[in-house]
């Protein structure tokens, strides 16, 4: 399968062909998203994915975590709610999830990712701690939905699908995975690569100033987002990398790049949306 063409994801792209077609431009109902997400120690990963996720129009969010750490999520952000582990997920009441930002990788965080993969019927980003579960457990990977979004860095990438020699062979394999499986991969790196059913797109925003923990999880609370307002998947991916990198651009330019924070990103994301109406 070698890679015939690619597009890039430009902002022509993004305003022409997804955001007046999308909930963006309309009041369309803004959703419910879920992140199942944080654990002792990795809260913030689930406090930044949360206050990205309401950020980009998701119009509610709830934290699925272990309860003792309910009170560090009111406190950092008082839009989100919470829900205890150990509580049934009514599905019904959500249009998206995101999992694995601060999850960790044990048996209990297992357990969570064996169920939602099996039980949740929504649209869902799958990152992280999420992603290195399911990467260790075989044959897991099949049971991830058509609709979900998988955003791995190469490491992450490299732990599901195996080494690559050269950035070359890796899209060579993203392209071929992308058949081989419903779901859309996003291979984070300095040019994010997008890839679903075959096809291929590049993005063109971003800066080295997001190489900084958060930054995914950042990405993770922003797809979820936009899987929430109705966008599918693949309008998702697109749509959230580019306004990730677009809000990270203009972030720098009042902040050095390598004093840039997570929370940096999630500041200027009006910004961009705002750069695109
Ligand atoms: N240019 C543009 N974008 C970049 C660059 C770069 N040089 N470096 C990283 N990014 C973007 C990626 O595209 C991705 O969207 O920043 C984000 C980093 O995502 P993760 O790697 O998932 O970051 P996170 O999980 O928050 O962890 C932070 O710890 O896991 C390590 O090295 C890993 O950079 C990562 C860091
Ligand atoms: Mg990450």
């Amino acid at each position: 399968q070698t890679i015939k063409t690619y597009t890039l994801v430009t902002k022509q792209l993004i305003t022409t062909q997804l955001i007046q077609r999308n909930a963006f431009a309309h009041k369309g109902t803004y959703g419910h998203a879920l992140l199942i997400a944080g654990n002792k120690g990795k809260m913030g990963a689930a406090i930044l994915a949360a206050k990205a996720c309401l950020r980009s129009g998701a119009g509610l969010v709830t934290i699925n975590t272990n309860e003792n750490y309910f009170t560090a999520v009111h406190a950092a952000l008082p839009e989100a709610m919470c829900i205890d582990r150990s509580e049934n997920i009514d599905h019904s009441i959500y249009k998206s999830a995101g999992i694995g930002p601060g999850i960790g990788v044990n048996d209990e965080s297992a357990i969570v990712v064996a169920a939602t993969l099996t039980q949740f019927t929504k649209p869902m980003v799958i990152d992280a701690d999420a992603l290195n579960i399911i990467a260790a457990n075989e044959g897991w990977l099949n049971n991830v939905p058509a609709g979900s979004i998988i955003t791995p860095h190469p490491k992450e990438f490299e732990r599901l699908f195996g080494k690559c020699a050269d950035d070359f062979e890796r899209i060579e394999k993203v392209m071929a995975l992308s058949i081989q499986y419903p779901f859309t991969i996003v291979l984070k790196g300095h040019h994010t690569m997008i890839a679903s059913k075959g096809e291929a797109w590049f993005n063109t925003t971003g800066n080295p100033g997001m190489a900084k923990g958060g930054s995914g999880d950042v990405l993770t609370g922003m797809l979820s987002a936009l899987l929430a307002q109705g966008y599918d998947p693949l309008q998702s991916a697109l749509t959230g990398v580019y306004l990730h990198g677009l809000a990270a651009d203009i972030a720098i330019k009042n902040i050095a790049q390598v004093s840039m924070l997570a929370t940096d990103i999630i500041d200027h994301i009006s910004d961009a949306i705002l750069s695109l109406q």
